[in-house]
């Protein structure tokens, strides 16, 4: 390593002070490609060792285990810190580079994550996020009429959000509501030193402020027009949802609480955060049981294994390869019952060595799980797809091009069709008008509601970042969003001594929200690409509607996303979303997820009509107040 410094120490005395030295820049190239190489090499390789140990521990929860991988993501962190000085100082003579690869695979070491602050800082910043994050871990609540209930949480099953989505009791949704943000709220003074130390990190590695540097990953700044814009294209459709849910609340709480042109009162949607309202009683048709192939699998069979061999030929069904020997030998498909505990959410795993893929699930026999099955299958593929690329673009295409195309995959196999062609539904069982708006309804309250609260927490983090919000208004700003954007207001009237954003784990962790958002828009124009390569979307024929298409068999669909997944993250993800739709797409556009929703759209705009809804809110009150200027002392500024 030292001999290529020397060189480019050199180099740069030559550009700074004139004097004559002859490297010629040929040669300073070659040695930033074998820095580079080198450094890729290292990473993989301990890439692989934390990925292996990171696989024993969460499939075998024990102590040994866990500190073997702290050792292990201790060592990955060292190792990606080096290359990203080094990478830095290259980037410094990369003007002298013909090979515009080498440039961007330098690019992309350099700016992966927060760069290093000067020494204090740095630990403060560490310290400041692991408070918050352990405010947020160590935080549960007791039930309002069963007090002896306690150690309620979001993230536990049976928790706050299986309470929030059964009571209709207004005083314990509310309670709980308010309990949680009371136990969370803790995080501001933390929040407060966060953003000066993300700012100042940002601002080394050339950044404005820590909201643009979030965006690095999609191509700038510029990204947030884009966000906006399909935000915008979804809105109509999310106030019709918004208006009938109205009504459906009204009918159950009576107009005093829930008024007939307000917002949404944030305790009854049957979420903590108002981000889905997963509400059983909205369905509009109750009598119409869902879809549910799960007793037709086990009538017939099916195992863990089963289920991930139908997903596997699912892939090969569109020309794309078979999973490898090593996945079956490897991977985890179902509980083990020795006693061991483990991680069960389903996941996929990359081993970084370009040969070691499994998956890991605790697979039930069940609809949910077959159609979980192919999804992370669907990463599987991805992640292989791109095994032969510089470690570097070993990713999706951005951040959300991995989720989406899981998602796209899902959609496709939990279609009455597709379910038809894998005998678990009868010919016959065409599910009626009725049925297919009850299935929309089901996903667009899981999924529409997400999206303007995603742009919430983006909006509100960027303008904290970039100073917009004054520090003692960070409250009401969150509420002002919040009634703008989603039309959700809260319980009671909220004050700068709240701290509302920090009751979800991804702000107190500062983690993205961007990419589920861009996920869930881009899992349709994926879903419509491959649809439409496979002649299964026609928009002007009902039966061709894009909510029933099945992508399956169509080696035409299969090749349209091999030639989007092979690029991984080597080419801009604009490119890649171009070579899916053979040239019809660079943005983020979110017109595909409207023209999924179409029918229930269609349905929703009749229903409001007809019972004559306002559609849209007015504020019905002080939502939040705003400090005065000289009233009590402040604690946060
Ligand atoms: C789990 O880890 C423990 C302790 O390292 C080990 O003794 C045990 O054999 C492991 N169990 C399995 C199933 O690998
Ligand atoms: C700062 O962020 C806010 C909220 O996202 C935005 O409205 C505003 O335009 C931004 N200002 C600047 C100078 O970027
Ligand atoms: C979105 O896509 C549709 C067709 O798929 C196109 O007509 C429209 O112009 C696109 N919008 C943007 C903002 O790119
Ligand atoms: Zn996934």
């Amino acid at each position: 390593m030292a001999v290529w410094w020397v060189l480019a120490a050199l180099l740069c005395l030559e550009v700074g002070w004139g004097y004559q030295i002859n490297v010629s820049p040929a040669v300073v190239e070659s040695s930033a490609r074998v820095f580079l190489e080198e450094a890729e090499e290292r990473l993989m390789n301990q890439c692989t060792t934390t990925m292996k140990a990171a696989w024993d521990y969460q499939t075998n929860l024990t102590t040994p285990g866990r500190s073997r991988l702290i050792n292990e993501q201790d060592a990955f962190k060292r190792v990606q810190e080096e290359s990203r000085e080094q990478a830095t100082r290259w980037r410094a003579v990369d003007y002298l580079f013909s090979d515009p690869d080498l440039k961007a695979r330098l690019e992309a070491m350099s700016v992966a994550g927060l760069s290093e602050l000067p020494a204090p800082s740095m630990t403060s910043y560490q310290r400041v996020l692991s408070d918050m994050t352990h405010i947020y871990s160590s935080a549960s609540i007791c039930s309002l009429h069963h007090p002896s209930r306690c150690g309620l949480t979001p993230h536990a099953a049976a928790g706050i959000n299986e309470v929030l989505s059964s009571s209709r009791n207004t005083e314990e949704l509310a309670h709980l509501w308010r309990a949680w943000r009371d136990k969370t709220k803790l995080a501001r003074r933390s929040y407060n030193s966060f953003v000066d130390l993300a700012n100042q990190a940002a601002r080394t590695s050339n950044f404005k402020h820590k909201g643009n540097l979030n965006l690095v990953e999609y191509g700038g700044e510029s990204f947030r027009v884009q966000l906006e814009e399909a935000w915008e294209q979804l809105e109509p459709l999310y106030r019709q949802l918004h208006a009938y849910v109205r009504r459906k609340l009204r009918e159950v709480y009576g107009p005093r609480v829930v008024r007939e042109r307000g917002p949404l009162p944030a305790h009854l949607l049957g979420n903590l955060w108002g981000q889905s309202w997963p509400l059983p009683y909205l369905l509009p048709r109750l009598d119409i049981p869902p879809l549910d192939v799960t007793p037709e699998m086990k009538r017939q069979g099916y195992t863990p294994r089963t289920m991930f061999q139908i997903a596997d030929n699912f892939f090969a069904s569109l020309g794309l390869e078979r999973a490898p020997a090593s996945f079956w030998r490897n991977s985890l498909l179902q509980e083990p019952d020795d006693g061991r505990a483990m991680v069960c959410s389903p996941s996929t795993w990359d081993f970084c060595d370009t040969e070691d893929f499994r998956v890991k699930q605790c697979t039930e026999i069940s609809q949910d799980d077959f159609i979980s099955a192919h999804h992370e299958m669907a990463h599987l593929q991805y992640s292989r797809s791109y095994r032969h690329q510089p470690y570097l673009y070993r990713n999706g295409a951005n951040p959300g091009f991995q989720e989406a195309v899981g998602l796209a995959v899902g959609l496709s196999v939990a279609t009455p069709r597709h379910l038809r062609r894998m005998g678990l539904l009868r010919a016959g069982q065409e599910p009626s008008y009725p049925a297919q708006i009850n299935t929309l309804m089901h996903l667009a309250l899981r999924q529409l509601p997400f999206m303007p609260y995603a742009r919430v927490l983006d909006i509100w983090r960027d303008g904290v970042f970039n100073g917009t919000f004054s520090r003692k208004d960070w409250n009401c700003a969150w509420w002002d969003l919040r009634v703008s954007v989603q039309g959700i207001k809260p319980p009671e009237t909220r004050t700068e001594e709240d701290f509302d954003p920090a009751a979800k784990y991804q702000v107190a962790a500062d983690l993205s929200y961007t990419k589920y958002f861009v996920a869930f828009v881009l899992q349709f124009q994926i879903y419509k690409a491959l649809c439409m390569a496979a002649g299964e979307y026609d928009p002007y024929k009902p039966s061709r509607s894009l909510h029933k298409c099945d992508f399956y068999l169509s080696t035409d669909a299969g090749n349209a996303l091999k030639s989007m997944m092979k690029l991984g993250s080597s080419r801009p993800w604009e490119e890649a979303l171009e070579v899916l739709t053979e040239g019809r797409e660079t943005r983020l556009n979110a017109t595909a997820m409207r023209e999924y929703y179409k029918p229930l759209e269609e349905w929703l705009k009749r229903d409001n009509l007809r019972n004559d809804e306002f559609v849209g809110w007015r504020p019905d009150g002080e939502h939040c107040l705003y400090k005065k200027p000289r009233g009590r002392s402040c604690d946060f500024t």
